[in-house]
């Protein structure tokens, strides 16, 4: 024990630089590029790329006291064991992969294998207890998601965090406190599980501590908070791969874990608890796949709509027979599905095939062997390769409806793929459309190398019946986004401009049907890759249409359709005119894929939704 003592009597008299020094209240070290000499901590945690080691606390909550030391040398990792108290020489690098734009990640880099020095053996270091000791905020992200829509305003990468380097507010923002228990020891008590695994096996947990958004499967859902700003729930956080090598079960959403112990680690954009080994599952949620409760449309005033993006449906897509079931069973059957993501007849072979028609008909089989549901279906196919979604896929919106129930209006002729429709005014006065169904302005910008909406007129079979007006959107997508917890503030949401631009020419087309007929009895609804709050985007469609889940009213923790990262979303709305809203609806979202055992499992990405409706 003299070596020990020795040391630190020479450290302090030198001015030994802490772990909480190197630390810092900021995002960035004030040691950051400098060789720091004989930092002294204890050994919490020991991985492939080196380990973890704390020191002594401050009052400074801003300020972490734990530390990845980084080594790929076995040598260096081999000679300290955990509960070693060390000495490491070494240099003090903020490090983010090139051009990721994630945030940086503080560590000390050994200078070489005898710059490790073992002081002590036999500590013990208790981890900190998150929900006991800290609990992370549930709203904000970040200070710098300044704008209206928080961290969904627009314009994106107003400013970055690593650049700003602000000190923390742990108490406020989510990145921040995750910052600031940076390479600490810690355990999340009693982990739910909200979000399928990622292809590396990683998940998003919330621990035994107050959270915002919980929807009934245990998730969360992104909301408004009370006080009307936006709600990322920055209060989960990824469980990475287990230090000793095991391997992180699969999870589903809602499932329950035993406690994780493990240091907090910034990688690839997220803030993650690398854990000490596998968590054990304690319990899990129902997965059989949730059916309607909402009955068949009765009489002629009476509309069953469901919607449903289908995940680049070709005609042998292993899931089509489940998809089918979704449609016929879990969904009763709606009167008009709403499909996205019809692929043609070769999937995604880029051999120049557009034509669907052995995707839509096999299909249509499908569902008829599944639930004895008879549907037609119509689309006009795209031009080839220019909608955008996966090669040679040309993915459609395609309505499959039942010929029992509704049938098209008029005697309009179907529209080309490059026909613009329009509203016209019928001889007998009643608006009416140009063709039908027909693409909204297919050759405007907007829509360039993204799927042109579908519209169509309709009536009822049954006598006494009114005409109503749909409009099958698939907005261009959100792939490629900066990370919730990224460097980019608000954090980029890319097609943000162009899926901005196609709202503008559904609403002005929208609008072109309502200037005839005020009453007009519109749907418009799909996968619009986008959330009702960016308000901004979907600002367009503020006097003219009524989102159905605010007019039936369902509670805003039950409103997705999706799962990302952190959080239950929803990308799939439908919208309706006020004539339609003023006669009360009813809708669900039907959680066939968000209710999955596994993510392998899933039909599709998205859950279908349905809605009855009264047209007149
Ligand atoms: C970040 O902030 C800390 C604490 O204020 C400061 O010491 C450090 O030099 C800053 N780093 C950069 C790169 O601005
Ligand atoms: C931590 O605090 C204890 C008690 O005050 C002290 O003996 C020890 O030297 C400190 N450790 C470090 C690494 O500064
Ligand atoms: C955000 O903007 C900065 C500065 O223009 C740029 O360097 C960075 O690459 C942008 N980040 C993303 C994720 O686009
Ligand atoms: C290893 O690094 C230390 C500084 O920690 C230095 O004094 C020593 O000379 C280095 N040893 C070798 C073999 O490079
Ligand atoms: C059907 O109603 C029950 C009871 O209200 C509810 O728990 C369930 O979530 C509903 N099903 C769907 C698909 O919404
Ligand atoms: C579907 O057929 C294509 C050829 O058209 C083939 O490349 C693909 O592997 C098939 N997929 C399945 C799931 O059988
Ligand atoms: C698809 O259309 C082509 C051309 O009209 C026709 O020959 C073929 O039989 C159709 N296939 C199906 C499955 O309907
Ligand atoms: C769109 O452009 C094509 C030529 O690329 C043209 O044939 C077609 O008429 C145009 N459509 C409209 C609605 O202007």
């Amino acid at each position: 024990m003299i070596l020990p003592v020795l040391l630190s009597v020479c450290l302090s008299v030198t001015n030994a630089v802490s772990i909480t020094d190197i630390q810092g209240p900021a995002f960035r070290s004030p040691f950051e590029g400098q060789v720091v000499e004989g930092v002294i901590g204890i050994v919490t945690a020991k991985g492939p790329s080196g380990f973890w080691i704390q020191g002594n606390r401050t009052s400074d909550i801003r300020v972490s006291n734990g530390l990845n030391v980084f080594t790929e040398s076995t040598t260096i990792i081999d000679s300290v064991s955990v509960g070693d108290q060390v000495s490491v020489t070494g240099t003090v690098n903020e490090f983010r992969t090139k051009g990721s734009g994630d945030l940086f990640g503080t560590e000390l880099e050994p200078t070489n294998a005898s710059s490790v020095v073992v002081l002590s053996s036999g500590h013990s270091i208790a981890p900190l207890i998150l929900g006991v000791d800290r609990s992370p905020p549930t709203q904000l992200i970040s200070a710098l998601d300044v704008g209206p829509d928080g961290f969904l305003s627009v314009p994106n990468n107003q400013s970055q965090v690593e650049v700003v380097n602000a000190t923390l507010h742990p108490n406020e923002f989510g990145i921040d406190f995750w910052e600031s228990l940076e390479g600490q020891l810690v355990t999340v008590r009693s982990p739910t599980v909200t979000d399928f695994e990622n292809k590396f096996g990683e998940f998003w947990v919330y621990g035994k501590w107050p959270v915002t958004g919980l929807n009934s499967r245990g998730g969360l859902t992104m909301t408004f908070g009370p006080n009307g700003i936006l709600d990322g729930n920055p209060e989960v956080i990824i469980v990475g791969e287990p230090l000793d090598g095991s391997t992180n079960p699969h999870v589903a959403v809602g499932q329950k874990f035993e406690d994780i112990t493990g240091v907090i680690l910034q990688q690839f954009g997220f803030f993650y608890v690398m854990p000490l080994t596998a968590p054990t599952l304690v319990s899990s949620p129902s997965f059989t796949p949730p059916v309607t409760n909402i009955t068949a449309s009765k009489g002629a005033c009476q509309i069953t709509i469901g919607d449903y993006n289908i995940d680049n449906m070709a005609p042998n897509s292993t899931t089509l027979p489940q998809v089918a079931g979704h449609i016929g069973v879990n969904l009763k059957g709606p009167d008009i599905m709403f499909v996205q993501e019809i692929q043609d007849n070769s999937g995604p072979t880029d051999d120049g095939t557009v034509v669907a028609n052995l995707t839509m008909q096999t299909m249509a089989s499908a569902i008829m062997t599944a639930s004895g549901v008879q549907y037609t279906f119509i689309e006009i196919p795209p031009v080839n390769d220019q909608d955008g979604g996966e090669k040679g896929g040309n993915i459609r919106q395609v309505y499959f409806y039942n010929p029992k129930k509704v049938k098209l209006a008029g005697n309009a002729p179907v529209g080309g793929s490059l026909e613009a429709v329009s509203a016209v005014t019928e001889p007998d006065g009643k608006v009416g459309l140009s063709l039908n169904p027909g693409r909204i302005d297919p050759n405007n910008t907007a829509w360039h190398d993204s799927r042109k909406p579908l519209v169509a007129m309709w009536e009822p079979v049954a006598e006494g019946g009114e005409r109503f007006f749909t409009v099958n959107l698939h907005l261009i997508a959100k792939s490629g986004s900066s990370t919730f917890e990224g460097d980019a503030r608000p954090p980029v949401n890319l097609g943000v401009q162009e899926r901005s631009a196609q709202v503008v020419e559904v609403a002005n087309f929208v609008k072109t049907i309502l200037d005839k007929d005020k009453n007009a009895n519109v749907i418009v609804g799909g996968d619009c890759n986008e959330f009702v709050m960016a308000r901004s985007v979907l600002a367009p469609f503020n006097d003219i249409l009524h989102e159905v889940d605010e007019v039936a009213n369902i509670p805003p923790v039950e409103r997705y359709t999706y799962v990302f990262d952190q959080q239950n979303e929803q990308l799939d709305h439908l919208f309706v005119s006020s004539a339609i809203a003023s006669r009360g609806l009813e809708v669900e979202h039907v959680h066939v894929n968000q209710f999955s055992e596994t993510i392998e499992m899933r039909g599709s990405d998205h859950d279908p939704s349905i809605a009855k409706l009264n047209i007149c």
